[in-house]
């Protein structure tokens, strides 16, 4: 890969071998976009750029009245100075004005990619990995710098962006508004594809085609949310899985977040994405620095599924740390839908002597373990266990299991605070609240102010001392509500907008404390399920937990609607019990089993309880796993049908020399006289033989992608089935 000034054009090319990225310095001054896409051979890129003066389009520059910033394609749009666009970002000055003029001051490139202190970032393991552009820009008469972050990875077709602005002035600047990047395609001929939903119900896929004007999704929750996932897609018109450009767009950012898409009258469409500008601002006094979390800019010209391919790549290798990154996980049983807050140790140890006969692996002790926390009304933040409930404490608990084999994980919420807590009636000004304000409760609890240091430092002594406390090997790290009435105690009037970021900064340091002081804890993100399902939290906790909804036919479309950007090693999945507690859907024991072993395989049920067939059943699926559990968690992910689209859902895993595969099957509801069916695979070596289920038979993989595997006539409704591929000598 590499980065070149090609002097004479004006113009900075990032390629790798695959994907171009282009930028045109235009009069000296401004960056102009030019080109993101396939690598291409171009004798003249610079004459890409067309010009032309447009009516009610200002004027920039008077020497050449053809060029308007309101028609540019801009890398960086700012606002107040001519594009009337969505700006990029919005700097006040100490006189009140917001009209700034940043040009062009000098650039470098240098090899590897710079750390982004305190964020969440991708990263690489050497400087051979990737090459970073810095395009410094200056505007002098408010004394900010800013620079413009881009790095060009060897191994995959993506573009990261970020910026900074540096204060080097003598007065006090608030940026108001500051997005991560902003991109301007020449057409507007596309469809856009994001993820949507609700608790218990998300990332749904939503495919519309974009409209003149501005278009958008955002969070200000407080966390990425489950509504609205911090990602985007621009599709080509004729994109589908397999065929088509899709340029997929991710913050890596947990909070408050805004993507926008804004179609001009000239068909220009701009995407931009970074920190909601809604009650954000930022004061910068002299001397430093404010850095934007990053984005990452996937291209794809082998449509959706590639998309999905690079982002899950990237997530896998270069996202994701510690020891975890690259290993299985163990099989997990947790006892929420067990037993709610209502356990006791008998309880708890009868659930984990079943499990551990039937191959689990883990045993997680979920939300009631602390305080006098019988319900969701009190103790969060008296991290102390209960002692009615566990006579022994967690000690006693994590070595009983122990002495079974298996593993302790715990469950904790160390964000929130019940106002029926110690925490609270000692510390009532910790939390986010506004002064003479109703603290609105959400699940009855408040969350801790972690724009504070000295929060964030008690929380991460106290935490370290729990995590001591017994062998904890795995932790769910859970957050059951979004924010209001975000004020800080601390931060001075001028500073209160600051208070969501802070936050998000304060989180990021407990996590970095915390991950880099136990590396053998296996931690989980959750927030009532997939509330902050988003790269942010996987830099620092490997996986998350997808959804509560835990029903097999609704976890279809939220597994596959998460796979869009995020792989199934991240993706937690558990087989609970029926009638679901969710939908109250019965479904077989087999397709529970079946979805859960699409990602990371848990249980989350009485299983003590189940029948002695179910539990033949439960000990054989885990055995199974086993088996593909590498290729599921490590291969390269094909979709092949939507459950969105209909009663049939299938995807497959490929392992990385094509030599083993494992298909997935699903059908809803069964219909009546069913045509024959064949089930087209993908991303098979055309060559090879493949043996199916250890059948005798055996076929190429060209046979089985260009006419399929024929499925069996269904008659029954839940119906699933699970092939494992191996290749044949
Ligand atoms: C929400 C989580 O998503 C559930 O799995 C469970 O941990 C509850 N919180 C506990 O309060």
């Amino acid at each position: 890969m590499t980065i070149e000034w090609k002097e004479e054009e004006k113009i900075f090319h990032l390629y790798n071998g695959r994907v171009s990225y282009m930028i045109q310095l235009v009069h000296g001054k401004y960056l102009a976009h030019v080109y993101w896409g396939n690598q291409i051979q171009m004798m003249q890129p610079s004459s890409i750029l067309q010009f032309k003066g447009r009516a009610f389009s200002p004027m920039n520059e008077p020497s050449d009245p053809r060029f308007s910033l309101d028609t540019l394609p801009q890398e960086f749009p700012a606002f107040g100075n001519g594009d009337f666009r969505t700006p990029a970002y919005r700097l006040q000055s100490p006189d009140g004005s917001t009209v700034t003029h940043f040009v062009y001051d000098s650039f470098e490139i240098m090899k590897g990619k710079p750390l982004i202190k305190g964020l969440p970032m991708t990263y690489v393991e050497n400087t051979l990995e990737a090459d970073t552009l810095v395009i410094t820009m200056v505007d002098s008469m408010l004394g900010v710098g800013m620079n413009l972050y881009y790095t060009i990875y060897r191994d995959f077709d993506m573009i990261t962006r970020s910026v900074s602005f540096e204060n080097l002035g003598s007065g006090e600047v608030r940026i108001q508004q500051c997005m991560s990047m902003s991109v301007d395609f020449h057409d507007s001929n596309w469809d856009w594809l994001h993820l949507q939903g609700t608790w218990a119900r998300e990332r749904h896929i939503e495919r519309r085609p974009l409209i003149h004007g501005v278009q958008s999704i955002s969070s200000s929750r407080g966390a990425s949310s489950h509504q609205h996932n911090p990602f985007l897609a621009l599709l080509s018109k004729d994109a589908t899985e397999d065929h088509g450009v899709v340029y997929g767009i991710s913050l890596v950012y947990s909070g408050n977040f805004q993507a926008t898409i804004e179609v001009d009258p000239f068909e220009t469409t701009r995407i931009s994405m970074g920190i909601n500008p809604l009650n954000f601002s930022w004061l910068l006094n002299p001397g430093e620095i404010f850095q934007t979390p990053e984005a990452l800019m996937v291209y794809s010209s082998e449509g959706l599924g590639g998309m999905s391919r690079t982002f899950h790549k990237i997530i896998r290798s270069r996202v994701c740390r510690g020891v975890y990154r690259d290993r299985t996980r163990p099989i997990l049983i947790n006892n929420w839908e067990a037993t709610y807050f209502h356990f006791t140790e008998k309880k708890l140890k009868e659930i984990a002597d079943a499990a551990k006969d039937l191959g689990i692996e883990l045993f997680v002790l979920d939300d009631g373990w602390f305080g006098h926390r019988d319900n969701d009304k009190s103790s969060l933040g008296d991290w102390i266990v209960n002692r009615k409930k566990l006579p022994h404490g967690l000690k006693g608990l994590a070595s009983y299991l122990n002495g079974l084999g298996m593993q302790f994980g715990l469950w904790v919420e160390p964000e929130m605070v019940s106002p029926d807590s110690d925490l609270y009636r000692n510390h009532p000004d910790w939390c986010l609240h506004v002064p003479g304000r109703n603290r609105t409760l959400s699940r009855n609890q408040l969350v801790l102010d972690l724009s504070r240091e000295d929060v964030c430092n008690w929380l991460i002594e106290t935490l370290t001392t729990l995590f001591q406390s017994a062998s904890i090997r795995y932790v769910k790290w859970d957050m059951n509500r979004n924010m209001t009435e975000v004020g800080s105690a601390l931060l001075p009037p001028e500073r209160q907008q600051e208070t969501s970021h802070r936050y998000m900064l304060g989180l990021y340091r407990i996590l970095e404390v915390l991950t880099q002081r136990f590396p053998e804890i296996l931690f989980e993100s959750c927030s009532g399920g997939g509330g902050r399902f988003d790269l942010g939290m996987l830099y620092y906790m490997p996986q998350t937990w997808t959804s509560d909804d835990t029903d097999a036919v609704e976890r279809l479309k939220i597994q596959y609607g998460t796979s869009m950007v995020y792989p199934a090693l991240v993706m937690g999945a558990h087989v609970s019990d029926v009638p679901n507690h969710q939908v109250g859907r019965m479904t077989p024991l087999r397709m529970r089993c079946h979805v859960a072993m699409a990602a990371n395989l848990g249980f989350e049920l009485n299983i003590d309880k189940l029948s002695r067939d179910d539990k033949a059943l439960v000990r054989q699926e885990i055995q199974f796993y086993h088996q593909i559990k590498n290729v599921v968690l490590f291969g390269d992910l094909y979709r092949l049908l939507s459950p969105f689209k209909g009663m049939d859902t299938a995807w497959m895993y490929v392992d990385e020399n094509q030599e083993q595969a494992v298909v997935f099957y699903y059908k809803t509801l069964a219909t009546p006289n069913p045509p024959f069916f064949r089930l087209k695979l993908r991303g098979l070596n055309p060559k090879l033989k493949y043996k199916i289920n250890d059948n005798k038979r055996v076929y190429y993989g060209d046979e089985l992608m260009k006419i399929g595997m024929s499925l069996p006539l269904i008659k029954t409704d839940f119906f699933s089935e699970i092939y494992y591929l191996k290749r044949d000598e």
